[in-house]
């Protein structure tokens, strides 16, 4: 299904739609993410290579002050394949230290979130806005954000997912940028401005461990995220 006629549908069954034209433009990317079907996929070499090479750019990336304080960068881990991306904040202290993203308690919840859809985390591709730990888990700045965008849209341009789940204030906003309250923002069916590639909205795992009455709205958004993702809207 096409994102003009899932958008009808949303609306014709009473579901608020949410994007703005200016961001649906290709010129908020820089970039064309247009086509991101799976026939349009690289020869798996090919994007071995790639994403490896956009890999160690990252590793060795002093484009924001993040680089002076980092152990390791964190990439991203998974299928390189994979129809889901997952996209977090940035990395914590653990996975400053292991250069893996999520690996701390809200990794494993967010394992089991995965586990919920009857995905294995090796299934999925996981990664972050910021690729390097802020100082004492602060936000991330807009700098930052801007510094890190380019490999972000690099790893979507090149995995091409057919779902983007993003967890969490931080991740929604800046990839829809947006600054409306992810309260608000979930149970709608948006863009990744300039292609027709959903995103699906959703608490962060570390959020759910400080409240975990939110689970159940976590678990709604998951079936939304995959009756998207079975074109069942
Ligand atoms: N929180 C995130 O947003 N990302 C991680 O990788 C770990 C914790």
């Amino acid at each position: 299904m096409n994102g003009i006629r899932q958008h009808q549908y949303l609306k014709e069954i009473g579901i608020t739609v949410w994007l703005e034209r200016k961001l649906a433009g290709k010129e908020t990317t820089g970039f064309n993410v247009k086509s991101v079907s799976k026939e349009n996929r690289l020869l798996e070499t090919e994007l071995d290579k790639n994403l490896d090479y956009l890999s160690s750019q990252v590793q060795t990336c002093n484009f924001c002050e993040l680089h002076k304080f980092r152990t390791k960068a964190v990439f991203g881990i998974g299928n390189k394949n994979a129809d889901w991306l997952v996209i977090g904040e940035a990395p914590g202290v653990e996975e400053d230290l292991k250069g893996e993203p999520f690996v701390g308690r809200a990794g494993k919840l967010l394992n089991a979130m995965l586990l919920s859809m009857g995905l294995q985390r090796k299934e999925v591709f996981i990664t972050n806005i910021l690729k390097c730990r802020p100082p004492k888990n602060r936000d991330p700045k807009l700098d930052e954000v801007e510094a890190c965008g380019n490999y972000l849209r690099q790893q979507i341009e090149l995995i091409k997912p057919k779902v983007i789940l993003a967890l969490g204030r931080i991740a929604a906003q800046n990839l829809l940028k947006s600054t409306t309250p992810i309260g608000k923002m979930r149970g709608n069916s948006y863009l990744y401005p300039g292609s027709d590639l959903p995103v699906v909205v959703t608490y962060h795992p570390a959020y759910l461990l400080r409240s975990p009455t939110e689970k159940r709205k976590v678990w709604e958004d998951l079936k939304f995220a995959q009756n998207i993702f079975r074109g069942l809207i």
